[in-house]
């Protein structure tokens, strides 16, 4: 990335020198508008995960000789770089797992252990991508509580409203994601959250695509929980995070047990480490941690006021042209910047997988199929969908050869006009 002053930076854009950070981006042809699914990583996070393997690789905690401590050095010091970035108020309150979907894991099967009781009653968004849905209700099943699922408008929006009407006293937690994966809505979880806590309700809240695009501060949005993976804001596969507020951390039981996450053990008894090791069982992922720093560095120097207006410019291009075009529908909001960089359609009669493929044709990524949100596509009465999902790094240039594509995907299959 250039070297500028920060206050400069947004006079002294240039996208072709953002691009030449991300090596994918020089080695392939296609318009990669799959961000959602993943994003690409830049070259200071593939560097400063290589350098970890070349100069500081030894097993974190464990080993008294210098390797060891610098790789626990390196692995906590990403901790703190994640607890800066999104406002904890302690490194107790950041767990590294492996990527949203165990972060909830670890908060259903461990925190549902203790809280819920049977015909207690767990409110889930029907927005929610399965990782926050199915360990609920596996929760659900063990506890013998019950799933009450809050329905989205027609827009994919839930208003304060719509949450009071279906809390009761047996409410004990909500599950309900920041920024949809489907419509890109982007839910106000601070309000949700008073409104939770007027009434001592737990919220857990997915920050696995708000996280990557938007600054996000737990204290503000006074969250009990939040998730999200490290592969979808520019760090490796296999590093994610769960936050949570230590009050609820110290009492829930371990997910995983197994080495480094004990005081002691004898043959009867056992004393679980402190926060944050007490939930890190095994060899933990310190190149990925590393990784996760560095991304969350690149992230810091570009600033979110600079990504969410490079986003949304682009978000505004792709509507306003996917919405001239005969027999596409975009799902959601009729406002762009309702979006958040996720445009999820329909072509009047052309299966989604057919329009991915002739989108493909034209080396254009994009993601078709049901997003992992089976609940809401049968919500809204489709099958499946296409999804084009934008990055900061996505050019007019794409957007333009997409909607191009797009324009030609019902004549490619035989229709008229
Ligand atoms: N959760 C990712 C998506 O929505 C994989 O595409």
């Amino acid at each position: 990335m250039p070297d500028i002053n920060q206050n400069e930076w947004k006079n002294k854009w240039n996208i072709e020198d953002i691009r030449r950070d991300f090596p994918l981006l020089q080695n392939t042809d296609y318009a990669y508008l799959d961000n959602a699914a993943t994003s690409q990583k830049p070259t200071a996070v593939l560097d400063a995960v290589r350098d970890f393997y070349e100069k500081k690789n030894a097993n974190p905690f464990r080993g008294l000789y210098p390797l060891s401590e610098a790789a626990t050095e390196a692995y906590e010091n990403a901790r703190w770089i994640v607890k800066d970035f999104i406002n904890a108020k302690s490194t107790e309150e950041i767990i590294f797992t492996r990527n949203a979907s165990e972060s909830l894991n670890l908060i259903a099967y461990s925190l549902g252990s203790v809280l819920f009781r049977p015909d207690d009653e767990i409110v889930v968004s029907i927005a929610e991508h399965h990782s926050n849905m199915l360990p609920w209700r596996q929760a659900a099943e063990r506890a013998g509580a019950k799933i009450v699922y809050l329905e989205c408008d027609e827009n994919g929006a839930f208003t304060e409203e719509m949450l009071r009407a279906v809390l009761t006293d047996r409410t004990r937690l909500v599950a309900i994601t920041q920024v949809s994966n489907v419509f890109g809505r982007k839910n106000d979880i601070k309000r949700f959250a008073e409104v939770c806590h007027e009434k001592d309700i737990v919220i857990v809240a997915d920050g696995a695509q708000s996280v990557p695009h938007m600054a996000v501060d737990v204290q503000d949005l006074d969250v009990d929980f939040l998730a999200f993976s490290g592969h979808k804001m520019l760090a490796p596969d296999g590093i994610g995070v769960l936050y949570g507020k230590k009050k609820w951390l110290k009492k829930m039981p371990p997910f995983l047990s197994g080495g480094e996450m004990i005081e002691s053990v004898t043959c009867d008894k056992v004393i679980y480490a402190e926060l944050p090791h007490k939930f890190e069982a095994g060899t933990v992922n310190a190149g990925g941690a590393v990784g996760l720093g560095e991304a969350i560095r690149y992230i810091q120097r570009l600033g979110f006021d600079w990504i969410e207006e490079r986003e949304q410019q682009l978000t505004a291009l792709a509507y306003s042209r996917m919405k001239e075009i005969p027999g596409v529908h975009v799902f959601g909001s009729e406002n762009p910047a309702d979006h958040h960089g996720i445009l999820t359609f329909t072509v009047d009669g052309v299966h989604p997988h057919d329009v991915s493929e002739i989108l493909s044709a034209s080396k254009i990524a994009v993601r078709a199929g049901h997003h992992c949100a089976q609940p809401l596509m049968q919500h809204l009465k489709v099958g499946s969908t296409t999804r084009v999902s934008l990055a900061f790094y996505n050019t007019e240039e794409e957007i333009l050869r997409f909607t191009k594509a797009l324009a030609q995907v019902r004549r490619n299959m035989g229709y008229g006009e």
